[in-house]
């Protein structure tokens, strides 16, 4: 992998599996030998310590980092409430600047092989009232890859968000299958019907699984079938 490679991770939906793909991600990039670290660049959903506002995907990004990394430089824009990131920012007074967290993100990507770059709830979620995710992860000059939560409506939303990605001028290196818990009914014939309309590959069909590890994600991806890998 190329010095400042990384990869943005949107999903179909909050609490789809982008964290538990993010920390598998990056997981298998580290055994591979890459130093890798993650931002979390806009968490609205955070809890007040004597250190500031902490999110639990932020913190959990920041463990599994390759390489000791202060809070701030993982989640910048960290607000309390679990609301819309754009009226979170409202409320608190202040308003997302993308080229703010594009060099935050540039620093991190000196220090690093790798920076996977967690989204907040789905592709075309609002930054503030004239741009969105969409537009950061097109600012960072990111490949995409897409989490879809294999339940019933995904075939929409992934469909959806493929082709949100390519009208905004990005492009989606992979998706991933993540079957969440109550397993669907039909969930293979969902993902075989999605891989027949995505081009981008598949990286990984994820069981429901009892516990969520970064080890048990990593084991169900396949980075060989990322091109810049
Ligand atoms: N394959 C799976 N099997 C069982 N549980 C899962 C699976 N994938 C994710 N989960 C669980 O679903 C929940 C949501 O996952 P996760 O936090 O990774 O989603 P997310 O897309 O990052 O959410 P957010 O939009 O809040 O960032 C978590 O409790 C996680 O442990
Ligand atoms: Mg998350």
């Amino acid at each position: 992998m190329n010095k400042s490679r990384g990869y943005f991770i949107t999903g179909t939906d909050t609490g789809v599996g982008k964290t538990a793909v993010s920390l598998g991600l990056m997981q298998a990039l580290q055994a591979r030998g890459n130093s890798v670290v993650a931002m979390k660049p806009v968490a609205a959903g955070c809890v007040p310590t004597p250190g500031g506002l902490r999110n639990d995907d932020a913190l959990r990004l920041q463990q599994q980092a390759s390489i000791d990394l202060d809070y701030a430089r993982i989640n910048p824009c960290a607000f309390a409430p679990a609301i819309a990131p754009h009226i979170a920012a409202e409320q608190a007074g202040v308003r997302i600047d993308i080229n703010d967290i594009t060099n935050k993100y540039s620093e991190l990507s000196c220090v690093s092989d790798c920076v996977i770059v967690e989204g907040a709830g789905g592709w075309l979620v609002p930054l503030n009232a004239d741009e969105t995710l969409a537009d950061l992860a097109l600012q960072l000059d990111l490949e995409v890859i897409m989490v879809v939560g294999i339940r019933l409506g995904c075939l929409n939303h992934a469909l959806l968000t493929v082709a949100a990605i390519a009208a905004a001028g990005c492009t989606l290196a992979g998706w991933v299958a993540n079957q969440l818990p109550p397993a669907l009914e039909g969930a293979q014939e969902n993902i075989n019907y999605l891989k027949s309309r995505i081009s981008a590959p598949l990286l990984g069909a994820l069981p429901v699984m009892p516990v969520v590890s970064a080890g048990a994600v990593a084991d169900s991806l396949s980075l060989s079938a990322l091109a810049n890998s």
